[in-house]
């Protein structure tokens, strides 16, 4: 993809997060009001409650923090409350915007929110204890240069938590079921749907191979990446039926070497 294309393909991922910025669609509640983002958080943390886990927020505390591509900010939210020095980046005005209402209402204050591109983040080398970035750097046009950006602004010895889509999934099986199979073009490819109906535009996502492709070329050491089964896989807005389809085909196919996400924790050399 030339340089032109890439910045096209970027304005119109900006568009379509800056308009609906990512679990907002999940509030009830008047915009900007306390319940309007407890709403938000009751439902994220209600199906994906592994992100505790992932993050661990708490034991990051006092830490230099940097979350690349907040959204929202219903974790980074979790960075300010467990004590971290945060920052955040976003590509969209109206996701740091919706951050800065957020941390105000609950007492917290970031040290740096700012609208910027994950794939030429403004920070020197070296610069955080922790570089955290969930379901992001697959959206943007240049996953690679993303990923190398995050470790570049990771201080040596410091940790690198990132999530991405994985390629080899139920839900992205589910997705060509529907997109390609049944809408009479079988001949596409997962990535071809990932790309036109996985929220935005260009949507990617990642073997455990790729993405060890892309980490063999940074300067990491002890990465850990591993795929976990989520709700999404698990169809599980779905009826009783889909579920349990969903369910005897993730036993079969064993569990979460078929989910959807894809979890890397390295540490920078
Ligand atoms: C699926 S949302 C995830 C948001 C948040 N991490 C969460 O889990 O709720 C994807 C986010 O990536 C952001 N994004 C996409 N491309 C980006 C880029 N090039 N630089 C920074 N942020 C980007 C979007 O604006 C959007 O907020």
């Amino acid at each position: 993809m030339n340089t032109t294309d890439q910045s096209e393909l970027k304005d119109q991922i900006h568009d379509f997060w800056n308009e609906v910025p990512c679990g907002t669609q999940f509030a009830n509640s008047e915009i900007y009001t306390k319940q309007y983002y407890e709403d938000i958080e009751e439902h994220r943390f209600g199906i994906l409650p592994s992100i505790f886990s992932f993050a661990q927020f708490t034991r990051h505390h006092g830490q230099k923090v940097l979350e690349v591509g907040v959204g929202a900010g219903t974790d980074f939210l979790q960075w300010a409350r467990a004590g971290a020095q945060a920052y955040g980046i976003d590509l969209t005005e109206a996701g740091i915007e919706h951050v800065r209402h957020r941390l105000a209402l609950y007492g917290f204050q970031a040290e740096e929110l700012r609208v910027a591109d994950c794939e030429d983040l403004p920070y020197p080398d070296n610069s955080f204890d922790v570089v955290y970035s969930y379901g992001v750097i697959h959206h943007t046009p240049n996953t690679e240069k993303a990923l190398a950006e995050i470790v570049r602004v990771c201080k040596p010895g410091g940790k690198i938590k990132v999530m991405i889509y994985h390629r080899h999934s139920l839900l992205a099986w589910f997705f060509w079921f529907k997109h390609a199979l049944l809408a009479g073009k079988p001949w596409k490819s997962l990535k071809w749907v990932l790309h036109y109906h996985m929220e935005s535009i260009g949507t990617k996502a990642y073997t455990l191979k790729e993405t060890h492709e892309m980490l063999n070329k940074l300067p990491v050491a002890n990465a850990s990446v591993s795929t976990e089964l989520t709700y999404y896989d698990r169809l599980g807005r779905f009826n009783p039926l889909f579920r349990g389809i969903a369910k005897v085909a993730a036993a079969l196919l064993g569990g979460d070497r078929v989910g959807w996400f894809l979890n890397i924790i390295a540490t920078k050399k």
